[in-house]
């Protein structure tokens, strides 16, 4: 993810993570729980970047070399700024700046647990803020229940007079509903000369960058406030129900997207689309799918019900059924399903066919080719137009490595065959049903590799005598008189 930098003005975005998340009750730090395919932190990276700041800092403390590592991976443009042990939002912040050039023009301030903040609402804020002529502006909604929430302060004028703490609210100040998001624009001079001034006397005994706002205005600046509707986007990640609520809120923007684009999404509510997923337009998406992690589909294409698709690559006009694919490749007008599975490495050429139970793992199996029916296709190369009959195993495991197996173009495996790797099936040849290929077959020739089939006549009546299988051999029309060892009924 690399988005153009340049918003004018726009010197950096400074993004907190330091927290510790401790209702998530998890080993894994709180910034790197998913939605969408994406770590919390990661979504407020991209938000950020879509802002197009010069700048682009992310504040971490707590598991500071996992949350580092994977931030460097999403963006490797981020500077990563430690905060020491001055607790606060207000010590984060200063932190951030600590580790970035001089700023001159705006420094906005997001959170990394807030991850369905846009991009275009950081936009909205910058634009407010420069045409106001703000030294802070915040952004803040209106709840119902702002417990918890730091609550704006507003003059008799409805100026923004400042922000105080729930837990250093009077009972009068915690009847206010305007809370504040804890995202914020501000003039990076007063922000840095403000931040100096900020103690850390309150019920928390830490550096609050809420107390900037109070310190701009008293030094003249004006404060103003961005208040936005779309609670979702201020909305933080504390908990899993919260994670869990996100996500789905995240899920219904995303499938709405999506629709609006030109995709049928016949159930948004059992479809699961990440945030980095791309389709085409005419393609339906039926219910009980998830299509998950870069995985990208053409157009006019049909997938599910009941499918789940990550980081695979699927053609236009491809009909996925019932199918769990990794890291695979469906080629244009290619079918696939119902009840299969793709494994990395699979590539299944145009208007090729995977059919129903079949598993395929690092297998290309070119255009046109057909594996219809419960196979197991394990490191092959399959030729356009070959055909594989139903229940072939391509054997591609001694015990100790892998082998290869390749069948040419135009070819056709009999049914229940076993073909033991490493072997090739040449072009134009054919494998009779039920063998076991161990050797390679040249073209235009036919390997049969089974037992010869035996009948022995009057095996029933003698084995099994007094049986209805014997009774209904006796009583059936036979055809043994052609046969040069018949024994015709007596
Ligand atoms: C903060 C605001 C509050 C606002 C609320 C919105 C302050 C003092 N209060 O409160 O007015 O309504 O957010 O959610 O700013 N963080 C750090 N380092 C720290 C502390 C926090 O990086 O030392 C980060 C956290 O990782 C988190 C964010 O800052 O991403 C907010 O921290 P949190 O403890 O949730 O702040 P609140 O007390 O909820
Ligand atoms: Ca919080």
């Amino acid at each position: 993810m690399n988005a153009p930098h340049g918003t004018p003005g726009l010197a950096a975005v400074i993004v907190l993570a330091a927290g510790e998340g401790t209702r998530m009750k998890s080993s894994t730090p709180k910034v790197l729980h998913r939605i969408g395919g994406r770590t919390l932190v990661g979504h407020a990276i991209a938000a950020a970047r879509a802002a197009g700041p010069e700048h682009l800092a992310v504040v971490v403390r707590h598991e500071r070399d996992l949350v580092a590592a994977h931030v460097a991976e999403v963006d490797s443009g981020v500077v990563i700024a430690d905060q020491d042990d001055v607790k606060g939002t207000g010590r984060a912040t200063e932190c951030a700046l600590a580790v970035l050039p001089e700023l001159e023009g705006t420094v906005l301030v997001t959170y990394g647990d807030v991850p369905l903040l846009a991009g275009d609402t950081l936009l909205a804020l910058l634009d407010e803020h420069v045409r106001s002529s703000s030294a802070v502006t915040v952004i803040t909604a209106h709840l119902d229940d702002p417990t918890g929430y730091g609550r704006i302060l507003r003059d008799a004028d409805g100026g923004v007079a400042g922000i105080v703490e729930q837990k250093d609210a009077s009972d009068e100040q915690r009847a206010i509903t305007e809370i504040n998001s804890g995202i914020y624009a501000f003039d990076a001079s007063v922000l840095r000369t403000a931040l100096d001034e900020v103690g850390t006397d309150n019920a928390q005994g830490e550096k609050y960058l809420t107390d900037v706002l109070a310190i701009a205005r008293e030094a003249g600046g004006h404060v103003s406030a961005h208040v936005v509707d779309d609670l979702w986007q201020t909305e933080g990640v504390n908990d899993r129900v919260q994670l869990a609520r996100l996500g789905k809120e995240l899920n219904r923007r995303t499938t709405e997207r999506w629709m609006r684009e030109g995709v049928t999404i016949v159930d948004p509510d059992t479809t699961w689309i990440d945030s980095d997923v791309t389709l085409g337009r005419d393609t339906t998406i039926l219910p009980g799918t998830q299509l998950l992690g870069a995985t990208t589909v053409g157009a006019e294409a049909v997938i599910g019900p009941d499918t789940t698709l990550t980081d695979t690559e699927v053609g236009d006009g491809a009909e996925v059924k019932r199918t769990e694919a990794l890291l695979a490749v469906i080629g244009a007008g290619a079918t696939v399903g119902p009840f299969s599975y793709l494994r990395p490495g699979t590539e299944l050429g145009a208007k090729g066919k995977v059919g129903g139970f079949v598993e395929t793992k690092n297998a290309k199996i070119a255009d046109g080719a057909k594996v219809p029916h419960l196979t197991y296709a394990g490191d092959v190369t399959i030729g356009e137009g070959a055909n594989i009959g139903a229940g072939t195993i391509f054997a591609n495991y001694d015990g100790v490595a892998k082998h290869h197996t390749t069948v040419g173009k135009h070819s056709f495996v009999g049914s229940n065959s076993v073909l033991v790797a490493p072997v090739t099936v040449a072009d134009g040849a054919y494998v009779g049903a039920g063998s076991a290929v161990t050797e390679d077959v040249e073209p235009g020739q036919i390997a049969v590799a089974r037992g010869r089939q035996r009948n022995i006549d009057g095996w029933v009546a003698r084995a099994r005598a007094g049986t209805k299988t014997a009774e209904a051999a006796a009583a059936a029309p036979h055809h043994t008189e052609d046969s040069t060892e018949g024994q015709g009924q007596a």
